[in-house]
Formats: C-alpha cells, structure tokens, sequence
C-alpha cells in the first residue's frame, strides 16, 4: 500500500470518548456521529451518570444531538462509586446499553472527585462485573500528590492493577488511554481479558508538546503526555496488529477559557478529525492495512459487538484545521487548530446511504460558526 490516495476502511468505532452534556454535547456530538458508529461514552458529568436510570436518561440526550440522515450508537457506561451496589451492575448489564463501568481514581481527573478512593470497597461490585460479563474502564493513574506526574501510570498499574488482576481474573478490564511502554507491557503480558485504548494524540505528540514555545494548553491532558520513548512504544502497539490495543480518541472538549486559565483544564479535542489523524500515524508508521483492524475490528471483539459492515472513504486531500469551532472564549480549540490535516473523510459507501451525513452536512458541523 504505497502512498495509495485513498484509503477505504470498515466503519470505525471510538471506544473512548467525552461528549458532555447542554449546550456542549449538542456541539460535539455531531463530529463523533460523523466518523464513527458507536461510541463509548464517558461517565464523568456532574452529577456523575453513577446509576443505570442516568445512563438512559443521558443516552436519550446524546441520540437528540446526532443530526438526522446520521447512525450513531452511544455506548452508555457507569460511573464507579464505592457506594455502587452489585444489583447495580446486574441491572446495567440486563439493560443491553450499558457496555461497562468507568473507575476513575478520586482525585486523578476532571470529574474524577466522586471517585474511587479506595477499590478494595469495591469488591462486591467488581465481583458481579466479573459474575456478569461487564467490563471495568480504568484511568489508569494515581492521584497521590508525592508521585511524579509522568509515573502516575506506571505506578498505578504496579500498585493496583497487578493486583486487580491476579484477584478478579476473569474481569475483562479496558485500561484507558495508555501512555506509556509500562502500559502497553502491562496490556500485552496479561490475559486475553485486558485490553487497552490508545488515542491519537498520545500517538503524535510528546511531552514536548507542552512546551514548544511556550506553555501549550491545548496539549494538555490527563494522562499527561510523555517522553519520546513512551510515544514510541504506543505507535507500536497500535500498528503492530496486536487485537488488544484499539481505537479511544479520548476526545475531551472544554471551551478555550477553561483551557487557557491560570489551572487550565485537561482534555483534548480530537472528534473533529480523528480518524483522519489516526490515518496519519498508521501511513508514517507504514501500516495503514492494518488501520481496519485497530479502529474497526478488535474493539468490537474485545466488547462481544457485532463489527460495524457499513464502510467509510479517506482521501489523500489536505484541508486545513479551523482555529476555533464557536466563537470567544466559549468556542474549542481544536487538535491542529489552523494547521493541515492530511486525510479527509470523504463519504460513505452504499450500504445504508440513509443512516450517514453527506460530506456538506457533516462538514458544516465542524466548520468555524457562530455558536447558537
Ligand atoms: O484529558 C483528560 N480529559 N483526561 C481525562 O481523564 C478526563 C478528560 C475530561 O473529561 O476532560
Ligand atoms: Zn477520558
């Protein structure tokens, strides 16, 4: 596949992403239901969606924002607390639409204060994700203040998932947005049960991301970025055909005030362009015959869905990145604002022509507007 000018690939599915709610959620929405399917759709609202009635509830808002003629599934998950009763899990699972629980240490992330503080209490409830099939998400970082930001995961996975593991090992486990070799060790020694995302940022940029010129907060998210080694050993995983590392953009909006504030917010915008860039690392790597399996195969696998049939377009056709999408400070600044893309999703093929937006429509979406 050398320097082909387009590329077509199995509808893709992002396994990890933010769509907010309001105002924001009704923005964002439209750019994942662009390019994927389905999509795993992060708990972390305040109030958090901790409850299978909340998920329904958040799932009916996030189908009200995909644009019509569009098919997107939202792939709901709950959120961990050590308040979570098992019969929690067993009515989750029942419902059909929720596809796991999301474990965010307390402390470690936007939202992530209704956490886990201690998984241990958690036993009862990871016991029937166990009993039931239901997969446990991880933020895979501690928060303790006395550990090096750039080895919270490593020393996360040492202190708390070796152990999970070895105690729960039937538990299928998605380990969140890998960042570093550790991680993706950590991914590819254990069982066929554990698995991992990797998103496309972590894949492009190293921590010298953060600081080129200056102090960069659109690069900042949590994981932070890491050193070149670590950007390196994930380019790795993801192309290497391994079926337990696949797509989660991680896609994070916050409107530009909130990223660029004296403690400016961690997340990543990426839905606008995703797998457009991801598209990007696969064809520098010389592995975009196997972009297929990573976006659109070995999550699905991984979840025991059905994989997506209908198919999708790339062409080799550079289109430059807006600055902003919406206006001041509440607009988001998107990954490579005013910078090219190379790769452009171009139109979906026949087989449901109805259920996909025409490149104008979805376009539109993610052009600079006046926000309503
Ligand atoms: O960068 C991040 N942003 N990492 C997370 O874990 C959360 C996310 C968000 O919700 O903004
Ligand atoms: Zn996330």
């Amino acid at each position: 596949m050398s320097d082909p000018a387009a590329l077509f690939l199995t509808r893709p599915d992002d396994w990890h992403v933010h769509v907010r709610d309001g105002e924001m959620l009704r923005r964002v929405v439209p750019a994942t239901a662009r390019q994927f399917a389905r999509a795993i759709i992060m708990p972390n609202l305040v109030p958090p969606v901790a409850t299978t009635e909340l998920a329904r509830q958040y799932r009916e808002r996030i189908l009200a924002a995909v644009p019509s003629g569009a098919s997107f599934e939202p792939l709901m998950t709950l959120y961990l607390t050590e308040n979570m009763s098992p019969d929690e899990v067993a009515e989750a699972k029942a419902s059909g639409m929720v596809h796991g629980v999301k474990w965010y240490p307390a402390g470690a992330t936007t939202h992530s204060q209704f956490g886990v503080e201690n998984i241990s209490r958690c036993d009862a409830v990871v016991a029937a994700m166990e009993e039931h099939d239901l997969p446990l998400l991880v933020h895979a970082e501690t928060p303790e203040f006395d550990v090096d930001v750039f080895d919270r995961e490593a020393v996360f996975i040492d202190r708390h998932l070796v152990p999970l593991v070895a105690r729960f090992p039937r538990l299928r486990l998605v380990v969140e947005h890998l960042t570093t070799r550790h991680g993706v060790q950590f991914v590819r020694d254990a069982s066929a049960r554990v698995a991992g995302t990797i998103t496309v940022h972590h894949l492009l940029l190293n921590r010298n991301a953060l600081f080129a010129g200056g102090l960069r907060p659109h690069s900042f998210c949590l994981p932070v970025l890491k050193r070149e080694e670590h950007r390196l050993a994930l380019v790795e995983a993801a192309t290497g055909g391994n079926p337990r590392y696949f797509l989660g953009t991680d896609s994070a909006p916050h409107r530009r005030r909130d990223k660029e504030a004296a403690c400016g917010c961690a997340g990543v915008f990426t839905a606008h362009a995703a797998i457009e860039l991801y598209a990007e690392v696969f064809e520098s790597a010389g592995a975009l015959e196997r972009l297929d399996a990573f976006a659109s195969f070995h999550g699905p696998d991984f979840y025991g869905l059905p994989r997506n049939t209908q198919r999708i377009r790339l062409e080799k056709h550079p289109w430059r990145v807006p600055d902003c999408l919406g206006n001041g400070d509440d607009a988001i600044v998107p990954f490579r604002a005013g910078e090219l893309v190379k790769w452009r999703l171009v139109v979906e093929e026949r087989s449901a022509p109805a259920r996909v937006p025409s490149e104008s429509t979805a376009r539109f979406q993610c052009r600079q507007e006046p926000s309503s």
